[in-house]
């Protein structure tokens, strides 16, 4: 009875993680989603920590270890979401998906020292005599899985946040591809050796895949970094399901499955956004041409300023505005004062809508998060293939702290490191105007011929000032 009822407990926690997928895929109800797919995995939990049974009909008993983990782990999960900053989120998101990829290896270790203890005895029975083979690659590939996704996310969050820096040397594919090949000639070794010796070729397997989970991160920069956590994450969601196999728990199953899956298509999605192929993100050393491109040392003509009188003038006169907004507007909050303008303009009768770029801001769904803290419609929020249609009827486009997405270099300069990425076509439009507050580079560290063109001004300062001075401008027009 005890036992339906927990698998009860498990179908009801797999729907509600589908259920909660659904609901993330729109601002308006991604809150709610969350908290449905964060009750079913209470549901879940409790569940397991009070019906489960093993095999020999036993009960998990140490109470004080299970509790005082969850504790522990909830207090500081709880701290670090409510001190996060929005600008750090990817970098949050990074180190805890490299917790969920260190739990998994430990799940592995862990079934695999039961076998080893239940058969210790057994001296120089190779392990393959011990073990069904479909068994021990759940185990392995649980236990390689987890630990690339582990120190892979954990250089990723370093390099994120500045500790770790780009490295990179002569030859580094052909070395990841001996530390992978040894991860897996380990593999078969260990599957092979005695009981009494499987112990060494076990650890070298954690080892490499260790050493490889730095090797693949370390070389990747600046604009690629988003597709490689995405890719670390769908390693723990993969890991994780394995784990569901072993203890043959379904929600755990499901959860890493979804996990796999949505961080698959992610993946594949924002590689599209960013013109990578995902062998190149496999093999574990993109990014680098940035360094060689170059799009970044050339020299620019003058660029023209406007004043913000004057841009109050050309907005408020004109049918159509679009909103580009980008890393900048996150950085200086400016989102609610945006709303604000968006209000003031549509209140003289222009139409204003937003162009979002799939990789503006620092993690998916940047931009469409920021706006929506505002309230912003959702409705008004164009993807980039959309708002590249309507450009051409567009009579002004104001670009508020965005650079690289807009950076036409990606469609002419075969020289660019963002060469290739698809961007938004704002040069259609009549007139652009940027504000950032200087003439730095974005993110991928390369200058914007768009900041040069005859169509675009430059209204520097940071965001939040210059829209709440320019909202005062339309105001008094
Ligand atoms: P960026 O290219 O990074 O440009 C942001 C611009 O904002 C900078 O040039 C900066 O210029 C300006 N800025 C900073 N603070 C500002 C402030 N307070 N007020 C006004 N402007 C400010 O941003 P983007 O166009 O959004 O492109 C995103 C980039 O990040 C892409 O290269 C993308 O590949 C990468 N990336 C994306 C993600 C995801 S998934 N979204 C994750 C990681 C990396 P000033 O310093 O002159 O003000």
């Amino acid at each position: 009875m005890e036992l339906n009822i927990l698998t009860l407990c498990y179908l009801i926690a797999s729907v509600t993680f589908i259920l909660g997928l659904k609901m993330l895929s729109n601002p308006a109800t991604a809150r709610k989603g969350n908290l449905v797919a964060a009750a079913g995995m209470t549901i879940a939990i409790l569940g397991t920590i009070f019906l489960y049974r093993d095999q020999e009909g036993n009960k998990l008993h140490n109470y004080i270890w299970i509790f005082g983990g969850i504790l522990i782990g909830a207090v500081v999960g709880t701290l670090a979401a409510k001190k996060v900053k929005m600008t750090a989120m990817p970098e949050m998101v990074s180190l805890f998906n490299g917790m969920g990829g260190a739990c998994a290896a430990l799940i592995s270790a862990a079934e695999f020292y039961h076998i080893y203890k239940a058969h210790e005895g057994a001296g120089t029975t190779p392990f393959s005599d011990l073990v069904p083979v479909g068994y021990y690659i759940t185990i392995v590939a649980g236990a390689i899985i987890g630990t690339i996704s582990y120190t892979g996310s954990i250089i990723a969050w370093g390099k994120l946040n500045g500790r770790v820096k780009d490295f990179s040397f002569r030859g580094q594919h052909i070395v990841n591809m001996i530390v992978l090949a040894l991860v897996i000639v380990f593999s078969v070794v260990a599957y092979q050796s005695s009981i009494g010796s499987i112990f060494i070729p076990f650890m070298l397997i954690g080892l490499f895949a260790f050493v490889y989970g730095i090797l693949f991160v370390m070389p990747i920069g600046g604009a690629d970094m988003p597709v490689v956590i995405s890719l670390l994450n769908s390693f723990t969601g993969v890991a994780a399901a394995c784990g569901g196999f072993l203890y043959d728990n379904k929600a755990m199953l499901t959860g890493g499955i979804l996990v796999g899956a949505a961080g698959t298509l992610l993946t594949i999605l924002m590689c599209k956004a960013m013109n990578r192929s995902l062998a190149n993100v496999l093999i574990g050393s993109f990014g680098s041409n940035a360094k060689t491109g170059t799009g970044a040392a050339r020299q620019q003509g003058a660029y023209k300023e406007i004043s913000l009188s004057d841009t109050a003038v050309v907005m408020s006169y004109a049918h159509k505005v679009f909103i580009v907004p980008g890393y900048g507007l996150a950085v200086a909050q400016a989102q609610h004062a945006c709303h604000e303008l968006e209000k003031i303009l549509e209140s003289k009768g222009v139409e204003v809508k937003y162009a979002i770029h799939p990789v503006a801001g620092r993690m998916p769904g940047h931009m469409n998060v920021l706006l929506a803290e505002a309230d912003v419609p959702y409705e008004k929020l164009l993807e980039m293939e959309q708002a590249n249609e309507e450009f051409p009827t567009t009579d002004v486009v104001l670009i508020l702290g965005a650079n690289d997405v807009v950076n036409p270099a990606a469609k002419n300069d075969p020289s660019s490191p963002i060469f290739g990425m698809p961007i938004l076509d704002v040069e259609l439009a009549k007139n652009v105007i940027v504000n950032k507050r200087s003439m730095k580079p974005g993110y991928a560290g390369i200058e914007n011929d768009l900041f040069f063109q005859p169509k675009t001004s430059m209204l520097f300062g940071d965001a939040k000032k210059v829209l709440q001075d320019l909202i005062g401008e339309i105001k008094n027009l």
